[in-house]
């Protein structure tokens, strides 16, 4: 999932180009919309809405070099084409366009997107069930506890990073790293070779210069993990894989290991980014999180809802001439499934101001037999670090004014592309260790220990609010309801017993 994508500035500011401006013509041959460019990229949503009033449930497009696709708008519509297997391939060889000329192979950017591989994204039938056995039996040997546990090491690890500097720009450092680490750890990625993966595999979804040479170095450590659990398995999804009576190949078990990560990384990251951008930029968000009317996994899935993190899913080929929306398909036509688009169709959400926290029929994780299998661990993901997050720094606030917030976009997804937030500096939790049983008294007579109560409550550090209710209401300041650094934290830096220290590294390791 190498995306094209540029940047540009938040929202419907402004920025959308005039009716007319020829050097942003959204339309292409034969008068279809393109479904990417400067209008698609700044205000996806108020163009799926035009191409809905022009042409309904279902509208003609045009996708990166002009080829033609499909985009399903409606909820049902969408339903549909994922839940009809038999009628709506996965398989992107049955599509005209390799044969047609539409679309040259060697050097499209979509064929990241749409071309075929050897994985269970690109298969029906009974091949699907094949290798998507193996993933979710691979999936679900994980307990949902156990996950947690990770995760919260890995969240309170990344917050110890930046929590003594009072700013930190969340994209960056939290909301890209954490479902990383946590994919990495998971795919049977050793500690050590964990960061030269997570740094690789983030950059390839950028698109940079650099993706092709991280393309391969990604390939390498998966290729070596296979080869490391086939002499060592372990509790993870690589040697699950391996163990599965599907017998995959091991070709077939780095392709696994490589979709999981890349259908896993970028959706995560995304709606995490969005959660947390609604928590600093939506006061009633925050204020409904705050006074309890939402709770956090509640205000994840509103998020689902309303800013999918895949907005366009690639993509289903029609097996024969058929009618969709009132739209001739013909066999061999691409479909793409609008999940942003058919989440707020007004046939099933007449207001989409109305909450719908409490209710999961959205699209974000398609449906029908490819529906996400790893949508309990992302949001698993998600609830778990943005909770952390939030009860350690209940006092976060946007550091930037929300008009210069900007976006990566593609015809695919949107990604927030820095979200930088202040709050009062807190030192890191490996310093609010409980501290040693206080040492004996000195024998010298006549003199009270003091020290050690002393030292303890400075090893308390600050107080933490209280669970059900980590982030503080919408009115709380940079440095507003939540005391700095908490009493007695401005003496940390007293000499500790070197055993100490290590004991302390030991444990924040952990
Ligand atoms: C919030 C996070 C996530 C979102 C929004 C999301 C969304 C999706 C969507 C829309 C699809 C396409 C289904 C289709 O073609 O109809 C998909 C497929 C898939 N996802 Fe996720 N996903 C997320 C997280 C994850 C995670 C964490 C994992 C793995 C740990 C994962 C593994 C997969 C796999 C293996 C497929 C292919 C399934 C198949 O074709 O049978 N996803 N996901």
């Amino acid at each position: 999932m190498t995306l094209p994508s540029s940047e540009h500035a938040a929202g419907a500011s402004g920025l959308v180009p005039p009716p007319g401006c020829p050097a942003h013509a959204a339309t292409g041959p034969g008068g279809r919309t393109r479904l990417h460019g400067p209008l698609a990229e700044t205000d996806p949503m108020g163009l799926y809405e035009e191409l809905r009033a022009a042409h309904g449930p279902v509208a003609p497009v045009l996708l990166e070099g002009d080829v033609r696709a499909w985009l399903v708008l409606g909820y049902t519509e969408n339903r549909d084409v994922a839940t009809r297997s038999t009628q709506f391939s996965r398989d992107p060889r049955i599509w005209h366009g390799w044969t047609s000329g539409e679309i040259d192979a060697e050097t499209s950017p979509l064929v990241p997107m749409i071309g075929w591989r050897p994985d269970c994204v690109n298969a029906d039938g009974e091949e699907h069930q094949r290798l998507r056995g193996a993933v979710t039996a691979s999936l679900d040997q994980f307990d949902h506890r156990g996950l947690r546990r990770h995760i919260n090491r890995f969240a309170h690890e990344l917050i110890d990073s930046f929590c003594e500097k009072g700013e930190a720009e969340l994209v960056d450092r939290f909301t890209e790293q954490l479902p990383m680490l946590t994919l990495t750890h998971l795919l049977g990625m050793s500690e050590e070779g964990a960061p030269r993966l997570v740094h690789a595999a983030r950059d390839l979804f950028k698109a940079t210069e650099t993706s092709l040479a991280s393309n391969a170095l990604v390939i390498e450590s998966l290729e070596q993990i296979v080869r490391d659990k086939k002499r060592s398995p372990g509790h993870d999804i690589a040697s699950a894989l391996l163990a599965h009576p599907a017998n995959l190949t091991d070709e077939e078990v780095m392709q696994h290991l490589r979709l999981v990560l890349l259908a896993g990384y970028e959706t995560t990251a995304n709606l995490m980014s969005n959660v947390l951008r609604m928590v600093v930029t939506d006061p009633r968000f925050r204020g409904s999180l705050a006074g309890g009317q939402m709770t956090l996994p509640e205000a994840v899935e509103q998020v689902l809802w309303d800013e999918p993190p895949l907005m366009v899913c690639p993509a289903r080929f029609a097996n024969g001439d058929t009618t969709l929306g009132g739209q001739h398909i013909k066999a061999g036509d691409m479909l793409l499934l609008g999940l942003a688009a058919g989440n707020v169709d007004e046939t099933i959400r007449p207001d989409p101001a109305t909450p719908v926290h409490h209710n999961r029929a959205h699209l974000s994780f398609s449906a029908g037999s490819h529906e996400c299998p790893g949508q309990d661990i992302g949001r698993i993901i998600a609830d778990t670090g943005i909770d952390i997050l939030l009860t350690r720094l209940p006092d976060i606030v946007l550091a930037v004014p929300e008009e210069r917030l900007t976006w990566r976009s593609s015809t695919w997804a949107r990604h927030l592309t820095a979200l930088p937030v202040s709050f009062a500096p807190r030192p890191p939790r490996g310093a609010q260790l409980p501290a040693p049983l206080p040492a004996p008294p000195p024998r010298t007579v006549g003199r009270p220990a003091t020290a050690a109560p002393t030292e303890t409550a400075r090893a308390a550090g600050p107080a933490e609010p209280a669970a059900g209710s980590p982030v503080s209401a919408p009115s709380a300041g940079a440095s507003g309801t939540v005391p700095a650094a908490g009493p007695g934290t401005a003496g940390r830096t007293e000499v500790r017993p070197r055993w100490w220290r290590r004991l302390g590294r030991l444990l924040r390791r952990r």
